[in-house]
C-alpha cells in the first residue's frame, strides 16, 4: 500500500494549509468568512462564502489592498453556538483583520463576543435577530435587518392585508427562529381581532413533525407561522399538507431558499416568506448578479448578495485605515464602517450608532409555480 502515506501527507499539507495560523506575511491581509459551510444548512454558509470570495477576488484582480494580497480564512461554525465560538477563536489566531459573518444569529452573537475581545471588527450578512447590535459592541454591524422589522411586517401581512382571525405560531428554538416568532407575536398585538390559537416550538434536526401538525390543525388556524430555517420548513410544508392542514406557511429570510422548494415540493405553492426586495429588479444588482451567475451558476441565493456587500464594505474601509498605517487598528477600522456611505449592489447602505443599516424595507414574497415571487409591499 504505498498510496497511503502520500494520500496522508497530502491530506495533513490541505490541513495546515486551511488553518493558517501566526500572522500571514507582510504582503498579505487575511479576513475571515464563516458560517455553516457544512450540515444541512451549508447551501447558506457557501452562498456567504461565495459572495465574499467574489469581492476579494475583484480587489485582488485590483491590486488587492495597497498592494497587499487579501486571502479568506474560511471558518465551518455548522450554525452551532459552541462551534461558533471556536471557529472565531481560530480565525482570531489566523490573523484575520475582518470577518464577513456568521450566519445565523445563535453563531454570530457568541462569536461577536469572540471578536469583541480581540479587537476584530465584523460584519454579518444575515443574522437578524435584535440582540446582535443591541449587545452595544463597536466591532458589529449587520448588513440585513432586524427580526422585530421582520416580525412586524410579517404581521402586519397577517392583520392589515390577509385580515385573518386565528393563527399558529410554530419555531425552532433558535435565538433566531424562536426570535422571530416572538417578535410575530408581539406585532400582532397591534390587530385584537387575530387570535394566536398556539405557540409552540419544535426541534432543530428532526424530520417528522406530523404529530405538532395534528395537534395544530385541531384549532383550526387559516395560517401558521414559522420562525426558523429551510430544513425544517421544507418538511413543515409537506407534512403539513400530509396531515390535512391546508392552512398556508408564513415564515422569514431563512426560508427563502431554492432548497425549500425543492424540500416541500408541490406543498411549497402558497408559501408566504418575508424578505427585502427581489435583486434582479434593482439596476444597481445588475452588475454583481451578472459576474455571480457566470461564476457559480444561476441558483438563487438570497444571502450571497448580502455577502458580498458585507465584504466591500469591509474591504474598503480595511483599504482607508491602511492609508492612515492602521489597517491592524480593529476600532479604527470599524469606526471607518460606522461611517461609510457605501453604494454597492444593494443599493445604498450606511449604518447606525448600533451597527444597524439606517433602511431595511422587508416585503412579502409568495411561492408561486415553483418560485418565489414578490406579493405584497407595506406602505413605507
Ligand atoms: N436571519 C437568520 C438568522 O439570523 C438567518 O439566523
Amino acid at each position: 500500500m504505498v498510496r497511503t502515506p502520500f494520500l496522508l501527507i497530502a491530506l495533513l499539507a490541505s490541513l495546515f494549509a486551511g488553518c493558517r495560523k501566526g500572522n500571514p506575511g507582510a504582503s498579505e491581509i487575511v479576513i475571515g468568512v464563516a458560517g455553516p459551510m457544512t450540515g444541512d444548512q451549508s447551501k447558506l454558509g457557501g452562498d456567504v462564502e461565495r459572495g465574499t470570495r467574489l469581492a476579494v477576488e475583484e480587489w485582488n484582480a485590483r491590486g488587492g489592498i495597497n498592494g497587499k494580497k487579501i486571502l479568506l480564512s474560511v471558518g465551518d461554525d455548522q450554525h452551532d453556538p459552541k462551534q461558533a465560538v471556536s471557529v472565531a477563536n481560530k480565525l482570531v489566531n489566523s490573523g484575520i483583520v475582518g470577518v464577513v459573518g456568521h450566519f445565523n444569529s445563535s453563531a454570530s452573537i457568541p462569536a461577536s463576543a469572540v471578536y469583541n475581545g480581540a479587537g476584530v471588527p465584523m460584519i454579518t450578512p444575515a443574522s437578524t435577530n435584535p440582540r446582535l447590535t443591541d449587545q452595544g459592541f463597536w466591532n458589529v454591524f449587520r448588513v440585513c435587518g432586524r427580526d422585530d422589522q421582520q416580525g412586524k411586517v410579517a404581521a402586519d401581512l397577517v392583520g392589515k392585508q390577509l385580515k385573518l382571525k386565528r393563527v399558529a405560531i410554530l419555531h425552532d428554538k433558535t435565538t433566531y427562529g424562536q426570535g422571530l416568532a416572538e417578535e410575530f407575536r408581539k406585532s400582532l398585538a397591534a390587530y385584537p381581532e387575530v387570535t394566536v390559537v398556539s405557540f409552540d416550538g419544535i426541534t432543530q434536526g428532526d424530520k417528522d413533525f406530523r404529530g405538532i401538525l395534528t395537534s395544530l390543525k385541531g384549532n383550526k388556524p387559516e395560517l401558521f407561522f414559522f420562525g426558523g430555517v429551510f430544513p425544517e420548513g421544507g418538511q413543515l410544508a409537506k407534512q403539513a399538507k400530509e396531515v390535512g392542514l391546508t392552512a398556508p406557511m408564513l415564515s422569514g429570510d431563512g426560508v427563502i431558499d431554492p432548497k425549500f422548494i425543492e424540500i416541500a415540493g408541490a406543498a411549497a405553492e402558497g408559501t408566504y416568506l418575508t424578505f427585502t426586495a427581489d435583486p434582479e429588479k434593482m439596476p444597481q444588482a445588475k452588475g454583481f448578479l451578472e459576474k455571480y451567475k457566470a461564476k457559480y451558476g444561476n441558483e438563487l441565493a438570497p444571502y450571497a448578495i448580502y455577502s458580498y456587500d458585507s465584504a466591500n464594505i469591509l474591504l474598503t474601509s480595511l483599504a482607508e485605515a491602511e492609508k492612515e498605517g492602521k489597517l491592524k487598528d480593529g476600532k479604527r477600522v470599524a469606526e471607518i464602517v460606522r461611517n461609510v456611505k457605501y453604494d454597492g449592489a444593494l443599493g445604498h447602505i450606511e449604518f447606525d450608532a448600533k451597527g444597524d443599516v439606517k433602511k431595511s424595507p422587508y416585503i412579502v414574497w409568495i411561492t408561486q409555480n415553483g418560485k418565489f415571487e414578490e406579493f405584497w409591499k407595506p406602505k413605507e
